[in-house]
């Protein structure tokens, strides 16, 4: 029997409680194919730090590097909780970012969808999105202000001072341009690039690599937009767009701007795909507001494993299905707090029930032909 070994990390904050919804798939995916997914838990995150004195173990590096394949939750904690613990050591900078350079994962995608049946989920008028939102967001994930060189200290008045600076190389940025050209020719073949090349210097020398890359792709038409209107334009019509590119940080601005668009960042989910692994994770972070109230919408989640099993494991029918199995529990007028609109006629649901709903939902899908 075919085994795939996958990481899972929990994280903090809602990140367990909704792993345990994305391990109900699993098992689900496990029965219909005839294969084993050795799911292995590692600690990491704030958590982990405050249990084993570091947030990205290394018995858990050494796991992800087995690993086939990384499930992650989100990572994390509220502002108090995040100061008792020094600066490089907190789990964005002591964990996520390093998992990140790890394995490479320079492209982030970020599928921004909701279907034309659920748009009263989305803060945006009905007209504004009728017939849904479909959008792939890629961002460029290991390069940038995220990983530039950063000093700080003192100058020679006594001021303090600190410096990060936004570093690409041509090398990556072919990279990713040629992973969201691919992207584009497989969908409507059109690719907006979204950069800041009026001020930026690294704006310019994205956009010239782009358009070199391009040249392969005489078939997909680009647009270029500033990253600052994009942001309008995500509110304002966002059924313009299809494949969007952009470097690291605008990358997470828009995407959780998207979330917003959709109406939660709990229907957010990525997958990070390096040269020879990928990990999937929601987009969004620990919402330490709502964890361990069995509330959080586990979507994000779900849809993070629909990634895997689709880029990781090949079974792109069966991710359809998980896909599928979430737009029915919705169609059935199900919703997770966050979704629930006053006067909307919709029954309120916990992360288990989703997450339980969702996976009768997968179990009885048709057989996929193999
Ligand atoms: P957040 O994304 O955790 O929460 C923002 C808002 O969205 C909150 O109101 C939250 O309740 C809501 N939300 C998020 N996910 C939800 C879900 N699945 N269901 C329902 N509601 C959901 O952002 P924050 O509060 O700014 O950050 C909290 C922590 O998470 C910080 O430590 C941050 O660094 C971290 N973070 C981690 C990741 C990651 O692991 N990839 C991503 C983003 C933020
Ligand atoms: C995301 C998160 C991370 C990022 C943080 C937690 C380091 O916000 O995945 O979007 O900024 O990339
Ligand atoms: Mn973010």
């Amino acid at each position: 029997m075919q085994t795939h070994t996958i990481a899972l990390l929990d994280g903090d904050g809602i990140g367990p409680e909704i792993m345990a919804e994305a391990v109900k798939i699993l098992r689900v995916a496990e029965s219909r194919n005839g294969i084993r997914l050795e799911l292995k838990h590692g600690a990491f995150g704030a958590g982990a730090w405050f249990s084993h004195g570091d947030s990205f173990p290394e018995a858990t590096r050494q796991l992800c590097d087995r690993a086939g394949a990384i499930l992650k939750g989100p990572i994390g904690l509220d502002h108090e909780q995040t100061e008792k613990i020094p600066v490089d050591m907190r789990p964005e900078r002591g964990a996520l970012l390093p998992l990140r350079r790890r394995f490479d994962t320079f492209a982030n995608f970020r599928p921004v969808r909701l279907a034309g049946g659920l748009t009263h989920f989305s803060p945006l008028k009905p007209e504004i999105i009728a017939g849904g939102i479909d959008i792939m967001m890629i961002r460029e994930l290991v390069g940038g202000l995220y990983f530039g060189a950063k000093e700080s200290g003192r100058d020679d008045a006594g001021r303090r001072y600190v410096k990060e600076t936004l570093e690409y190389d041509e090398t990556q940025i072919e990279r990713i341009a040629r992973v969201a050209f691919e992207t584009a020719q497989g969908r409507k073949k059109v690719l907006h690039n979204i950069h800041k090349s009026n001020v930026l210097k690294s704006s310019v020398l994205w956009n010239e690599v782009l358009g070199e890359v391009g040249g392969e792709f005489p078939g997909v038409e680009v647009r270029h937009i500033l990253v600052d209107a994009a942001a309008t334009y995500l509110c304002l019509n966002p059924r313009q767009f299809d494949v969007m590119v952009m470097e690291n940080m605008f990358g997470d601005i828009l995407s959780d701007q998207a979330g917003g668009i959709l109406g939660s960042l709990g229907l957010m989910p990525s997958a990070c795909l390096g040269p020879e692994k990928a990990y999937y994770e929601p987009s969004h972070g620990s919402a330490p507001d709502i964890a361990g109230k069995n509330i959080a919408n586990p979507y994000s989640m779900i849809g993070s494993v629909a990634m895997l099993l689709d880029m990781s494991l090949g079974l792109r029918d069966e991710a359809g299905h998980v896909w599928q199995a979430m737009r029915s529990v919705f169609d059935q007028g199900y919703t997770t707090p966050d979704l629930a609109r006053p006067g909307a006629d919709s029954k309120t649901i916990s992360t288990r029930a989703f997450g339980d709903l969702v996976a009768e939902h997968y179990a009885a899908a048709p057989a996929t032909a193999s």
